[in-house]
């Protein structure tokens, strides 16, 4: 297990700002970074898990994120399976709020007790904090604007794409 190696897990449905503010990061920080596309099954979906890949190397490489980069997505069991079959030693999560603490720190204990990886938080640009997933679902879906809280392609995406334009 590689603690060079890290595992940036979410939904991503779609991704935002925030999340390739926290991919850039964790380029930064580690040598290999999986961007691992999960389904929560929690959450009522908007995209297909394939668009959402799509999106999410689009959107890569748009920003010029530099490193070495895999974009995949898992649905065959737990998230550390993935990590352990892939050798990462670390997940990382971004952090906006204490609400995001709380909600993060039981999956992070019980991923370190399934199969002693580590979870590290990383703060993103706080210009990105009052930014979800959840909340760009509901303007687009409204037809609302969210070019301020997504990257490019998920804002071409949204205005066109998703209504079959
Ligand atoms: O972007 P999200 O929806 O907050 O991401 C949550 C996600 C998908 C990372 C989380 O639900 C998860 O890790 N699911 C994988 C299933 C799993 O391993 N569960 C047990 C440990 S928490």
């Amino acid at each position: 297990m590689s603690n060079r190696i890290a595992v940036v897990p979410g939904s991503f449905d779609p991704p935002t700002l925030g999340h390739l503010d926290v991919i850039r990061r964790a380029a930064h920080l580690y040598d290999t970074v999986h961007v691992l596309v999960v389904h929560n099954p929690d959450k009522q979906a908007m995209l297909p898990i394939a668009q959402r890949l799509s999106l999410l190397e689009q959107s890569i490489a748009e920003q010029s994120i530099d490193g070495d980069i895999v974009v995949a997505s898992w649905s065959m069991g737990l998230l550390v399976d993935y990590a352990t079959d892939v050798n990462a030693g670390v997940l990382v999560k971004g952090i906006r709020s204490q609400v995001d603490v709380a909600y993060e720190t039981p999956m992070a204990i019980v991923n370190r007790n399934l199969a002693g990886i580590e979870t590290v938080f990383l703060l993103p640009d706080p210009a990105h904090t009052l930014v979800s997933s959840s909340l760009v679902r509901q303007v687009a879906g409204l037809g609302g604007d969210v070019t301020p809280y997504v990257p490019g392609p998920v804002a071409r995406f949204l205005d066109t794409g998703a209504r079959g334009i």
